[in-house]
């Protein structure tokens, strides 16, 4: 079975998306789990906590916490993949790769996330970061300015050209609308041959 995680920085459609595969692969037949970093467990609470301004942590701590956090999903991530499940993260290790290495040594994120299997299919949904802004203008405050979106984006897209993850990802323009972007996700299960 398949491990496809969704990433892009906030508000380029990455959780409407994966809801979006799931329904479909269910309609297909496929045993489907759509999880998400961070994780609903108890280090995945703390994180969210942080995310949404409640707490204040150093960034090392939440380095640290996200790495903690996806250690803990990986259990269960392994354990559905071996009951033949397709498992679908709304993010995972690429954002502590983008997020935290935007602001900490990167190769000192990547270290603490050594343990952390690379996913079979990575759809990294792109797009300017003034149009993800004026999306998530609404939400939260927690790095969400339009400097700060610039700059993640900007490590996804390095990123996503370099090894290992240029041979697992696929950027797809998010800025289209949310069924043309479902297409393309689709086309891109078929071109990898998971579907
Ligand atoms: P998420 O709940 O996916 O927010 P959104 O739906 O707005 O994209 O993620 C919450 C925040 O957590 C998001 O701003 C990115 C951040 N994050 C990291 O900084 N590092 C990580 O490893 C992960 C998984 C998320």
């Amino acid at each position: 079975m398949s491990f496809i995680t969704f990433e892009g920085i906030d508000g380029a459609g990455k959780t409407l998306q994966a809801r979006l595969l799931r329904d479909r692969l269910v309609r297909e037949g496929y045993k489907v789990w759509l999880t998400e970093e961070p994780t609903k467990g108890v280090i995945g609470a703390v994180l969210r906590d942080f995310v949404e301004g409640r707490i204040s942590l150093r960034e090392e701590t939440v380095a640290l916490l996200f790495a903690a956090d996806r250690l803990e999903h990986l259990r269960e991530i392994e354990k559905a993949l071996s009951d033949n499940v397709y498992v679908i993260s709304d993010r995972y290790l690429l954002s502590s790769l983008a997020y935290q290495g935007s602001k900490l040594p990167i190769s000192w994120v990547k270290e603490i996330n050594r343990f952390a299997r690379l996913p079979d299919l990575v759809v990294l949904l792109d797009l300017p970061p003034e149009v993800a802004y004026s999306r998530v203008l609404r939400k939260g405050a927690f790095d969400r300015d339009l400097k700060r979106l610039s700059r993640v984006r900007e490590l996804y897209l390095k990123l996503s050209e370099k090894p290992p993850w240029r041979d697992v990802t696929v950027k797809i323009d998010a800025s289209q609308g949310p069924e043309e972007v479902h297409s393309d996700v689709v086309k891109a299960l078929r071109d990898k041959g998971l579907i």
